[in-house]
């Protein structure tokens, strides 16, 4: 399985040997991304497009062209349905990453990164876009080894990137703080707790373990805090962002299971298992 990361930025500028557009049926240009790799590009992409996609590119399916002035070696075009027009069969979603990935093997490609298909112009409902982009690419079997999964806006970004902390998370380093959430706690307080568990371990998957057990303390506690938009104190805290849109008490972080066990677990690792530089 592909690393996949969130990535906040423009898809055009991102150094991948693939970028996926998310194109219509026409494959003549268009606004949204379509138009952003259009003119980033050049006007080499539309020559290709036409001389490739005479007729077309249909819905759910992927075809690639050159890259023209972009970073990236490939465009690969996917036309997603069209939910504001009623097309509303969640397989041909499902269907423009999988090909897309396929198109991908055929050219030997190592690194992509896709926009959310179909969740702007086309209007898809945000969280089962992003749903349907993790849990295909999670589930299609590839050889490309680095995905991102580029938003434009940060509001998605963070919602793109607590969805993907579910499926897959990184590696972390050795002697890093990330290393003591490697393995999962016995038990959670709340179903928002996991999320913000694998978001600590992926943001400091790098990052060397502090001298002191009060320094690591404070940095766990300050990321924890930014992460979910407020301090975790003994409260129930709301993270709209690791709330992948199935409503119950998916987002809420128990601030009372942090301080009687998620922060007491770490410190125990960091106390007993040597890791303090120096011992
Ligand atoms: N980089 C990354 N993401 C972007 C960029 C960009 N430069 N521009 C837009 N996005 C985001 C949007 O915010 C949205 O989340 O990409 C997602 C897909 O939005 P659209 O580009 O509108 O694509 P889609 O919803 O699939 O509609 C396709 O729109 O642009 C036309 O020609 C295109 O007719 C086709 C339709």
């Amino acid at each position: 399985m592909p690393s996949v990361t969130a990535v906040h930025g423009d898809i055009t500028a991102q150094q991948v040997d693939a970028i996926v557009n998310a194109a219509n049926r026409q494959m003549r240009g268009g606004g949204g991304v379509d138009g952003a790799i259009h003119r980033a590009g050049g006007p080499a992409i539309l020559a290709d497009c036409v001389a490739r996609f005479p007729a077309g590119l249909a819905t759910g399916d992927a075809g690639w062209t050159t890259a023209g002035d972009l970073p990236a070696t490939w465009v690969i075009h996917t036309v997603g349905p069209n939910h504001a027009a009623g097309e509303r069969d969640r397989a041909l979603l499902e269907s423009c990453y999988r090909r897309a990935l396929e198109v991908a093997d055929e050219l030997g490609v190592t690194s992509i990164a896709f926009p959310l298909i179909s969740a702007g112009v086309y209007a898809w409902p945000l969280d089962d876009a992003i749903a349907a982009a993790v849990e295909t690419i999670a589930q299609t079997p590839t050889g490309v080894e680095h995905v991102r999964l580029v938003s434009f806006s940060e509001p998605t970004h963070r919602r793109v990137r607590a969805q993907v902390l579910r499926v897959s998370s990184p590696s972390t380093e050795p002697g890093s703080i990330g290393r003591l959430f490697d393995e999962g706690p016995p038990v959670w307080g709340t179903r928002g707790d996991p999320y913000l568990w694998r978001a600590l371990r992926a943001e400091f998957a790098s990052t060397p373990l502090p001298s002191d057990r009060a320094e690591l303390h404070r940095a766990v506690m300050s990321a924890a805090g930014a992460i979910a938009g407020a301090p975790i104190g003994d409260e129930t805290v709301y993270v709209a962002d690791f709330d992948p849109g199935h409503g119950m008490s998916a987002g809420h972080v128990s601030g009372a299971w942090w301080q009687s066990t998620g922060l007491p677990l770490l410190m125990e690792r960091f106390d007993s298992s040597g890791l303090r530089p120096g011992h």
